[in-house]
């Protein structure tokens, strides 16, 4: 059956088709039905289903005589260490951590924040989590302590399981610190957190909160799974939104093992027993679905990869892994491979590894550029897959199905929306556009199963954020079009996320911790082209009237104010000083106008403008930082 046909039955019949894809999941007890819309616009699936994610990860791999196959195989380049762990270790290693968590009191529906590096025992907490139906929130390694704080305030957890450091090129990143300062800050505190002493660098224990790895789990009765309803939520994960306040974007249980289940096979083409990797962080989306859950579910050897594509030690790294370990898919975002291609242009260590067992490459998290694509599929000699996804959706929108039929995607094109996803370009009062007009990219609801139910404990801003632009539409925040054949295209975001290294950032968080500095009047931050990173952040600031301060100086303390506050990860290092902002008359920042002036592209001068002339200061403050820079390649 080709892709055509598969969306038709699906169309036809969405409920029969979960209905369907949900008979390769183990339920304990199984669904009256697929869609439970009562609750409009918002959904669940298969919610009076009872199920367990762990099992489905785990257990039944070992029950059906699969103990023995590799479950996770940690390959750290920066520590210089492997580890195999088979199904049947794993299974050991989750009861264990799960029966003390239980023994200390965490249970079903209890949160638990997990704050590590790419280490398995990162994926060992996630499971222990599901296992007891305790619903775990992964905060990545790169943000602040102030941004951990925010989420642990918002999912007030019971308990955190973090590693003592994270190890970056050149550098340990203490972790214990800034846990111990994210507690400080936050209003709600764990009760107890336990502590994976890492080699490269312990951390001191807090006497009574703190409970070292191995200790915690000394004389704990291995726990088994606890069933929980299909609606009960398996996670949770923050991500960017146009403020401060990061979204809790909810995932439910049966939906997510469903779904995942359904696209390892269908979308990436992979059969059980098969090594696939995702080269990601377990803090982002990519890390849950496609370290984690999806590949372990569908009984596939996952992954979980310590390093960077360049620096440990060379731009061979990703090939040496995939040789290595019989890689059969490999997905990572576009920015990876901007970086091994800035080393590598000829492909001279690609040509050191035996690479005949890999049958694709998957990117998301940003767009792909073309140069990319074509060197990629050059080097490799195999179809390189753009997808498109976000946080919220969990799996892919829009993909070209390699297990269903290897479609003609075009390049720059994302491919074609999956089954349980409709997707529509409208205008701005939702009326439907034609093919090639540029829109407002929406999603009939109800979304699919494995998608986001709501945000944590905020049912309403959900709506107001997702559901309400569009009635009967979920809104994306990205903008695209479609063309004549069907391919999507996504061309920017609606909203003021940035992607900076596949990583999604909100310009509107950075403005708020820059208008904290006591100089800063005022201050807008935009998203710039950059060749390897696809966007970096630039920040513009207009000082107090008389702080005489030296503009370098409040700067240099602003890069500074926002590494301390939302992390490294924000990436933002640009900043220069100006006597005014362009804004409309009614007092908005013009923003994407600047960003057009600093990537050089074609601008029209806005027609609500105030000012004028205030945008040749722009362009001015712009040059001293060398914009435009004519690589706008990328962006
Ligand atoms: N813990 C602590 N700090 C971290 C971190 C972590 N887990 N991850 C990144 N950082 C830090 C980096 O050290 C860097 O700090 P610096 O400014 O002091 O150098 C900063 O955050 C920015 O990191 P990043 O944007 O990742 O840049 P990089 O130069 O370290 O690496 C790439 C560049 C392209 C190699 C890297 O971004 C990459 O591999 N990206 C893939 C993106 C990805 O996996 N996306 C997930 C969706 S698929
Ligand atoms: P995240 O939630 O971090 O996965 O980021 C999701 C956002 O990244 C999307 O809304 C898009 O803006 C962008 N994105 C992800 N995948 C792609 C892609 N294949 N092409 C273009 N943009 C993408």
């Amino acid at each position: 059956m080709g892709y055509a046909e598969v969306y038709q039955r699906w169309q036809e019949d969405p409920e029969g088709f979960w209905m369907e894809a949900a008979e390769a999941i183990d339920w304990v007890k199984k669904p009256s039905k697929a869609l439970f819309d009562e609750n409009a616009p918002l959904y669940q699936w298969f919610a009076d289903g009872e199920l367990n994610t762990c099992w489905n990860a785990v257990d039944r791999h070992v029950a059906a005589g699969r103990g023995d196959q590799v479950a996770i195989i940690h390959d750290s380049p920066i520590t210089g260490r492997q580890a195999r762990i088979t199904f049947a270790e794993l299974k050991e290693k989750v009861a264990r951590l799960a029966g003390a968590l239980a023994r200390q009191g965490v249970g079903k529906g209890d949160r638990v924040v997990i704050y590590m590096p790419m280490v398995p025992e990162a994926a060992i907490a996630m499971l222990a989590c599901t296992r007891i139906g305790a619903i775990h929130s992964v905060v990545f390694g790169g943000f602040a302590a102030n941004e951990l704080a925010t989420r642990i305030d918002d999912a007030a957890p019971k308990a955190v399981i973090a590693g003592s450091c994270g190890i970056e090129p050149g550098r340990i990143v203490p972790y214990k610190p800034l846990l111990d300062q994210a507690i400080e800050m936050a209003a709600r505190k764990p009760e107890f957190c336990v502590i994976l002493q890492r080699p490269e660098q312990e951390a001191d224990l807090i006497p009574g909160r703190d409970f070292e790895w191995e200790a915690f789990q000394e004389g704990a009765e291995p726990a088994d799974c606890v069933p929980v309803r299909g609606d009960h939520p398996c996670y949770i994960l923050y991500t960017s939104g146009t403020t401060g306040q990061p979204k809790g974007v909810v995932r439910p249980t049966a939906g997510h093992a469903v779904a995942l289940n359904w696209s390892m096979k269908n979308i990436y083409g992979v059969d059980p027993g098969e090594v696939y990797w995702a080269a990601s962080d377990v803090g982002w989306v990519v890390g849950h679905s496609y370290i984690v859950y999806g590949p372990l579910i569908h009984g596939n050897t996952t992954v979980l990869f310590e390093g960077k594509p360049v620096g440990t030690p060379d731009a061979g790294t990703f090939w040496r892994v995939i040789a290595e370990h019989d890689v059969k898919v490999l997905f990572t975002a576009p920015t990876a491979f901007r970086a091994i291609k800035r080393e590598d242009p000829t492909g001279e260590f690609v040509r050191k590894y035996d690479l005949s067992g890999l049958r694709a490459l998957f990117l998301a998290g940003e767009r792909a550029d073309p140069d990319t694509v074509e060197w990629a599929k050059a080097q490799l000699g195999v179809p390189v897959i753009d997808h498109w996804w976000q946080t919220e959706t969990g799996w892919a929108i829009a993909a070209n199905p390699l297990g269903i039929e290897l479609l003609p995607v075009p390049v720059g094109s994302p491919g074609v929306p999956m089954p349980g996803y409709d997707v529509r370009i409208l205008d701005e009062g939702g009326k439907e556009l034609s093919a090639g007009e540029l829109g407002a990219i929406a999603i009939r609801l109800p979304l699919p199963p494995g998608t986001l139910s709501t945000l944590w404990n905020a049912d309403q801003r959900y709506v107001e954020k997702y559901l309400s632009t569009f009635p009967g539409f979920y809104e994306t925040g990205d903008a695209g079009y479609r063309d004549e054949e069907g391919y999507l295209y996504i061309m920017a975001r609606t909203d003021d996320v940035i992607n900076v290294a596949g990583h999604r950032l909100s310009t509107g968080q950075m403005e708020e911790v820059l208008a904290s500095h006591p100089d800063v009047a005022e201050c807008a931050v935009i998203g710039v082209a950059d060749e390897l990173k696809g966007q970096v952040p630039v920040g513009f600031l207009c000082l107090n009237a008389g702080s005489g301060r030296e503009p370098a100086e409040v700067v240099a303390e602003c890069v500074q104010l926002v590494r301390e506050r939302i992390g490294p990860v924000a990436f933002f290092k640009q900043a220069v000083v100006v006597e005014r902002l362009p804004k409309t008359r009614s007092g908005k920042i013009l923003r994407g106008t600047m960003a057009a002036i600093a990537d050089g592209r074609q601008w029209k001068m806005p027609a609500t403008i105030d000012d004028p002339a205030i945008l040749d200061e722009i362009e001015a403050a712009l040059a001293t930082l060398g914009y435009p820079r004519g690589n706008g390649a990328a962006g």
